[in-house]
């Protein structure tokens, strides 16, 4: 809390990152990690064939993915750290102090990819004859580069869900180490080999003739492509839904859907094992009868893929919670060690930036909405996506008022209630206020700007000594 909040009272801050993130993976899976080793594979494929038609449609797919990756997706890389540290700027602040070295890694192996994905697009057309080879070694060596910027990174998304060892530890190892890490990285590799094959699909018939030869071929050779991932793939996700902690396993159907469609959780995951079916009976068609599969029937295993890894990702986020960091930080950006002293002197006492210090009989609702803001705001808004007034009109009707004693209860065991909302972090008093604002909220609309918009306050703390002392480990 010594930061002042940022908020989207419309679109929800989560919103902001996950839009922001799903481009980004998707452009990432589909055109950097899968699409290098894709169009390498294509590119040795005229080298070994001596057909200068399979070199063409390689470069042909690079020149999109190129585009795509060198703007959209390094501008998403980018936003998504930078919207997620806006959000929760503590959530990121604990992760750079256990992962620092991972990231400046990681920035160097990035800055290494964007220079050897230049350097193979602009020598595609001059290292010919002799020298072809040594471009096609280049294109693996730019694969392992797009591969192993993912690979750092996924090793910070698993330890968000399971830090592991990392709780006693305390080391880099132990936290890149986690037990997350391996299975998802076993799990997005071939998914992104998937991805780019699917993508491969829907640009084939829009650089090659219709009919000819080579579309026929290379709708089949994506087709074995994509069919060769399908069982790494498979065997990837068993593998890490079985490592996912069973305290999140259970946030699953709400995570996949929202709480008022919950009971639908099991027909959701059926119409999401279909739409692996279909992309891998798509694939198979590919494969075996190339010349018959027409244009819009390529185009769907890239729509479902996209629908499909979007909805990983989500899930992913989701099911981590109240954490933002299992175990040590919550969601609201609060650490679990802070919890005590928090809830005997109250959040409003430590906030650096909040219009309201203490609790007073006539500054309830002022009090409750500085409440609301510091512990609720990274997940609801007011009237937006996961807005409050929804779920309480949901909860208590909004035939009659709204009872601020069953409030204040609810708040209370929140976390019991509905084990993905963190513990309310503050004190007796705040709670209180928090219920009188949200009362408030049943007949009076009110938008809650981030500091964005309404610039900060920042009241002095109070001096007074605590009168006992709480040791909180750091
Ligand atoms: C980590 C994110 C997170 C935080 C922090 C959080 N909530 Fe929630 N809350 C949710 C989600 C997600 C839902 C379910 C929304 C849905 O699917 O309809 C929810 C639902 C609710 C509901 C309806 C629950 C029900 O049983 O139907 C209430 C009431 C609520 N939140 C109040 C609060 C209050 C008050 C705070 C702050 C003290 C808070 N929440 C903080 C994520 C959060």
């Amino acid at each position: 809390m010594d930061l002042p909040v940022f908020h989207l009272d419309f679109l929800n801050n989560r919103m902001l990152i996950a839009i922001i993130a799903v481009l980004h993976v998707v452009i990432n899976h589909g055109m950097a990690v899968g699409g290098i080793p894709l169009i390498a594979y294509l590119e040795r494929r005229g080298l070994r064939t001596g057909d200068g038609a399979w070199d063409k449609l390689a470069f042909q797919i690079l020149s999109v993915f190129f585009i795509v990756t060198t703007t959209i997706g390094a501008l998403t890389g980018v936003g998504i750290w930078l919207s997620a540290s806006l959000v929760n700027p503590y959530a990121i602040g604990s992760l750079i102090r256990v992962f620092f070295w991972t990231w400046f890694v990681e920035w160097l192996v990035f800055v290494t990819e964007v220079a050897l994905i230049l350097a193979y697009t602009l020598t595609w057309k001059t290292w010919i004859g002799p020298r072809k080879q040594a471009h096609v070694k280049l294109g693996v060596v730019l694969a392992i580069a797009s591969w192993a910027t993912m690979a750092l990174i996924v090793s910070i998304l698993g330890f968000m869900m399971d830090p592991g060892s990392w709780h006693s530890d305390r080391t880099l190892f132990s936290g890149m180490l986690n037990p997350l890490y391996l299975p998802q990285l076993a799990f997005r590799t071939p998914l992104a080999m998937l991805m780019a094959g699917s993508f491969g699909l829907v640009i084939v018939p829009w650089v090659t003739e219709r009919g000819s030869q080579l579309r026929t071929e290379a709708i089949r050779t994506i087709g074995r492509w994509m069919l060769a991932w399908t069982i790494p793939c498979v065997l990837g996700g068993l593998w890490y839904i079985r490592a996912v902690p069973d305290a999140m396993a259970n946030n699953l159907a709400v995570a996949l859907l929202t709480q008022a469609l919950e009971g639908w959780a099991n027909t959701a995951i059926r119409v999401l094992m279909g739409a692996c079916l279909v992309i891998t009976g798509i694939a198979l068609w590919a494969a075996r009868w190339p010349k018959s599969i027409r244009p819009p029937v390529l185009v769907t295993p890239a729509i479902l893929a996209i629908v499909l890894l979007g909805t990983f990702e989500r899930v992913r986020e989701f099911v981590r919670k109240p954490y933002a960091i299992a175990g040590y930080l919550y969601s609201n950006g609060l650490r679990v060690d802070d919890y005590p002293l928090l809830q005997r002197d109250g959040i409003l006492t430590h906030a650096t930036y909040t219009t309201v210090r203490r609790v007073t009989p006539d500054n309830q609702i002022a009090a409750g909405r500085e409440v609301f803001n510091l512990a609720c705001t990274r997940c609801h808004t007011v009237d937006g996506v996961n807005g409050i007034r929804d779920v309480l009109a949901r909860m208590y009707g909004d035939d009659s008022a709204w009872n601020s004693e069953a409030i204040v209860g609810y708040v209370g065991a929140m976390h019991e209630i509905r084990p993905f909302m963190p513990p309310f972090p503050g004190n007796e008093a705040e709670k209180r206020a928090l219920a009188a604002f949200l009362v408030s909220l049943q007949f009076e609309r009110d938008v809650i700007e981030g500091a964005q918009v309404t610039g900060v306050e920042a009241p002095p703390r109070p001096t007074s000594p605590d009168p006992a002392p709480i040791f909180v480990a750091i």
